[in-house]
């Protein structure tokens, strides 16, 4: 008996690094997905996955889901991707999700939505020890969601797809590098720091406002604000903030860099008629472009 199924990637619009403290963010699932193809087999386990990074998840996903739900067969699983894990995108929580799901339809259990949070995060930390879970809750719920730390709030925002050009900087991130360096500063500056997540949290609850009322314009303005107090985190480089800028200079309402900074994408919101002219500007500073687009569903089952 053969499962497939496939989780989304995410991009995170606001709140990045201030939601490890508590704070709120913003996260959209994306149309790019991960899929998982699972084999019952006599015994043992066989993993196929071209993405090296993702197999400790994988192993990971198996050991925490057998504990908890035990089984007496050996499985064969195989991942595919329709991104790189360059881009910064979860692989590894879309890999992590998308092989809970399928492992619960395999032994015919019913795992809520809540239930497949609550696994996929407990997994993630143990492999990385950090993380707000925010990517967990893409690939599970999809959509745009308004998130709030370990999934304490977790709730879908009523917008539409949003109009976003997205520029890999060609530097991969490390993410929990890049978290654990900022919780070294914060200790030694707790006030200076908190302060701007508090501020970034401010627009947060302003963001999630303008998103439902589709407002691209006042999104564009909270994405420079957001923008500049990353750069006081000190997570942005150069390259991010020449390509944000070289994409407001050609017509976006506003850019970002998205996730942990030190590299992977920056998000540019642009209305239709300027995309072509941002395209053709982020690439001329070094970015490529992604073309995916927001609000994608969250984990299913590939029915073949
Ligand atoms: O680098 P990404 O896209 O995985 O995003 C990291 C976002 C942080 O807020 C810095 C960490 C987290 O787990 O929320």
């Amino acid at each position: 008996m053969k499962v497939k199924t496939s989780a989304p990637g995410k991009l995170m619009l606001f709140g990045e690094h201030a939601v490890v403290y508590g704070y709120p963010s913003i996260v959209t699932a994306v149309s790019s997905r991960l899929y998982v193809e699972i084999d019952k087999i006599k015994s043992g386990f066989k993993i196929e996955s071209p993405q090296v990074k993702d197999v400790r998840f994988v192993e990971e996903t198996i050991r925490v889901f057998k504990e908890k739900y035990p089984f007496n067969f050996g499985l064969s699983i195989k991942t595919k991707s329709d991104f790189s894990s360059q881009y910064g995108f979860g692989s590894s929580s879309a890999v992590t999700v998308a092989l809970l799901y399928g492992l619960s339809k395999l032994i015919n259990f019913n795992l809520s939505k809540k239930d497949l949070f609550d696994l996929g995060y407990q997994i993630n930390l143990n492999v990385q020890g950090v993380g707000s879970g925010f990517d967990i809750a893409a690939a599970t719920f999809g959509k745009v969601l308004y998130f709030l730390r370990g999934g304490k709030v977790v709730e879908e925002l009523k917008t539409e797809s949003i109009p976003l050009v997205i520029a890999y900087s060609g530097i991969k991130a490390d993410t929990p590098k890049i978290v654990k360096a900022l919780r070294e500063k914060v200790i030694t500056n707790k006030s200076f720091y908190f302060s701007i997540f508090n501020q970034i949290g401010k627009i947060v609850e302003k963001a999630r406002i303008f998103l439902e009322e589709k407002n691209w314009t006042k999104i564009g303005k909270l994405m420079i604000e957001n923008h500049r107090l990353l750069k006081q985190l000190g997570v942005s480089t150069d390259k991010i903030d020449r390509l944000c800028q070289k994409a407001i200079e050609a017509g976006a309402f506003g850019a970002k860099l998205s996730g942990a900074g030190g590299g992977d994408c920056v998000i540019a919101v642009v209305k239709e008629e300027k995309k072509d002219n941002v395209k053709k500007a982020l690439i001329e500073a070094g970015g490529k472009i992604i073309e995916v687009s927001t609000n994608a569903l969250g984990v299913n089952e590939v029915k073949s």
